[in-house]
């Protein structure tokens, strides 16, 4: 465990469960990791303990005298969220009623541990919230990272010092952003930032995984697990063990699948195939999507309680149209990266041009379109019309727009037009169209599935 947090705690963290034994030893294993506790055996004692002095943070259970149905969880947390509205909760429940847990969170709650909880775990939790509630630590000082993060819109210092300020905890963390607009980058400027930074940052790409191979890629297998697998393999939560895992197109994992990594989520605990052993990790969470996560909850597509272990935090980086200020320095930047043997600067019509368009490929569309006009300028300045030529030499990226601004159709509809535009536009060639689309082939075909569009 992180010593060093812990000398600096002096947090009291209030325990409330009916069952003694539970207060007990929750009461020695926060001790043991050097916080304060107080106990209440139910509701009342509990508020009395709020009245006279508000902990740092309360343990709860849901459910008190038998009763299962967490009403009385529920009410003492309203209780709470008047008598002390600053005061985090962090829920305990069974792990077959996680669903009341999500209730709680929708309830102010900020967390839920699923008992029985391990010291780990419910450590790592406890510092995030407690970070989270906290006053600003005072470290702001110390070195930042951007980690080649470029831009002074509002938008993007209000990104910087959120990173900044979650980087070192262990919450988890959803990005959320079209195609191209820097979700990646971010995800490892909070690597980058934390004091995971020296151990492994592992990525997964989940619209690339087929629900076959997903749970051998990610919990690795044994030798001999099924047929074909001639080796032993370490899946990517152990491999990112100690550091980061990034879980991108999160938005396209199917319901089995995304049982399955709740579980991982929730426990930091898994079994490869073919191996009974339980397997035990520490790692860091991250996720990102392009994917309308809430409307998918409507939907019944996207898990709740995997929904809210996933988004402790959520960062939304706007489109590049959203933040047109950034686009001169983005240019400036990528101009000097691009290796080229005469270089050629932009003229100010140029980049007003640039400035001035759509970009419905984000910051990855701008960075082609600078390399492309560098590549194809023919003397020491790049004019508008070479700016032009470079913009429009692009892939036609409008049918891929999703811009949830476009004409009151829902996010669905408008990946399903686009998809089929796609697909037409390019004869039905997977490749194409998935280049086109800005996604993998395999999660085109997921899409093309899930609308059941046929080849
Ligand atoms: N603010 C920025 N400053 C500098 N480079 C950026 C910035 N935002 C994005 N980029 C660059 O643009 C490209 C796309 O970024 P990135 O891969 O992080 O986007 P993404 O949101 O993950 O895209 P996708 O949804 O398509 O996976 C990368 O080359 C990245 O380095
Ligand atoms: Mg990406």
């Amino acid at each position: 465990m992180n010593s060093n947090i812990i000398s600096m705690s002096e947090h009291t963290i209030l325990i409330v469960d009916d069952d003694k034994s539970v207060r007990m030893s929750m009461s020695v294993m926060l001790q043991h990791c050097g916080y304060r506790t107080v106990t209440a055996p139910g509701p009342a004692e509990a508020l009395d303990i709020v009245r006279r002095q508000p902990p740092s943070l309360i343990l709860m259970d849901m459910n008190f005298g038998g009763s299962t149905t967490g009403e009385d969880g529920i009410e003492l947390l309203r209780k709470v969220s008047v008598l002390s509205p600053s005061t985090p909760v962090i829920l305990m429940t069974a792990w077959g009623s996680i669903p009341l847990a999500v209730e709680g969170i929708k309830y102010g709650a900020k967390d839920f541990l699923t008992k029985p909880c391990t010291g780990h775990v419910m450590f790592q939790r406890i510092e995030t919230v407690l970070a989270m509630a906290g006053p600003q630590q005072s470290d702001s000082a110390a070195e930042f990272d951007r980690s080649g993060i470029i831009g002074k819109s509002a938008a993007i210092s209000d990104i910087l010092d959120t990173v900044r300020r979650i980087a070192p905890t262990d919450a988890s963390v959803l990005i959320t952003g079209e195609n191209g607009t820097g979700k990646e980058l971010v995800a490892k400027a909070i690597h980058s930032n934390s004091r995971r930074r020296n151990a492994p940052f592992v990525m997964v790409n989940l619209g690339g995984i087929s629900q076959s191979l997903f749970e051998s890629e990610m919990f690795g297998h044994a030798r001999g697990a099924f047929t074909g697998a001639a080796t032993e393999r370490k899946g990517r939560f152990e491999l990112a063990d100690k550091g980061t895992i990034f879980l991108d197109e999160i938005g396209d994992l199917d319901l089995n699948c995304q049982v399955k990594m709740l579980r991982v989520l929730q426990q930091h605990t898994f079994e490869p195939l073919g191996d009974s052993r339980t397997r035990s990790v520490d790692i860091r969470v991250v996720c990102a999507t392009n994917a309308d996560l809430p409307s998918m909850l409507r939907e019944r597509t996207f898990r709740e309680d995997l929904f809210y272990r996933i988004n402790s935090i959520t960062l939304h980086i706007p489109p590049l149209r959203e933040r047109r200020e950034d686009i001169p320095l983005l240019i400036r930047h990528f101009a000097a990266d691009t290796p080229v043997d005469l270089k050629a600067d932009f003229s100010s019509e140029a980049i007003g041009y640039l400035a001035a368009q759509s970009w419905p490929g984000n910051v990855r569309q701008l960075k082609n379109v600078v390399e492309r006009a560098m590549l194809l300028a023919d003397g020491p300045v790049i004019t508008r019309t070479g700016a032009e030529k470079a913009y429009s030499a692009g892939p036609d990226l409008t049918a891929a727009d999703t811009s949830p601004r476009l004409s009151g159709m829902t996010l669905e509809e408008m990946e399903r037009s686009a998809v089929t535009a796609s697909l037409e536009k390019h004869s039905g060639n997977i490749s194409a169209a998935a280049a086109e689309l800005g996604i993998t082939r395999q999660a085109l075909y997921r899409k093309m599935e899930k609308f059941g569009i046929r080849q």
